[in-house]
């Protein structure tokens, strides 16, 4: 059985990242064909990059870097719950990729993001990182799926969104997870 992140994308205080993180994993807790565990990239307290070997030679010298490397090493697969900012990403989120390269490598990914454009961009960083993002996307409004743009409250047709993304998740980080033991 494969193993999925699902990576809570903001440390701002005040989040929406985890409540809606919190809402993928309940969905995702309903089926029994791949093993889900909420990653906080807040708990790992990473500074902004500060190894000075670039991440592709692993040669990590911080305590933090060894532990966010050992987590991320240990699934198969991932859903970025992701804010726009700019249109972009968070900086927290980029920051936190940016620390690891083999650790991402041959994975399979979705996303799911709440704002206008999220994710796609998100899709040029996965190419570099040879993770294979898979097309079945979960987009949330602000307008409509939080009350006063705060209260998550998710329109009930984004659980079909959700299940849907992650069948392709499984179905290739299955995949990408055999190559991997061929590869071996
Ligand atoms: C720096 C910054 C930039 C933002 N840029 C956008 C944007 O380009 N488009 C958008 O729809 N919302 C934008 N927002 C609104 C965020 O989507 C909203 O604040 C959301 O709650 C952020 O996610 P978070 O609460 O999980 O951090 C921006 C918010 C911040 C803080």
């Amino acid at each position: 059985m494969i193993k999925i992140a699902i990576i809570i994308g903001s440390t701002r205080p005040g989040r929406k990242a985890e409540a809606v993180a919190k809402w993928v994993y309940e969905i995702a807790q309903k089926r029994s064909d791949a093993e889900f565990e909420l990653v906080d990239i807040k708990d790992f307290n990473l500074p902004l990059l500060d190894e000075p070997l670039p991440p592709t030679l692993g040669q990590y010298t911080h305590q933090h870097t060894k532990a966010w490397s050992a987590k991320i090493a240990s699934f198969d697969a991932y859903v970025f719950v992701t804010p726009e900012y700019n249109h972009g990403t968070s900086g927290a989120l980029k920051n936190a990729i940016d620390f690891l390269y083999h650790e991402w490598v041959n994975k399979a990914a979705g996303f799911v993001g709440y704002g206008g454009a999220t994710g796609e961009n998100l899709r040029l960083v996965m190419g570099e990182l040879q993770v294979a993002d898979v097309k079945a996307q979960v987009g949330l409004s602000l307008f409509t799926d939080f009350e006063n743009f705060s209260v998550f409250k998710p329109a009930p047709q984004h659980e079909k969104s959700v299940t849907s993304m992650l069948d392709q998740v499984i179905a290739w980080g299955g995949a990408l997870k055999t190559l991997r033991e061929k590869q071996a």
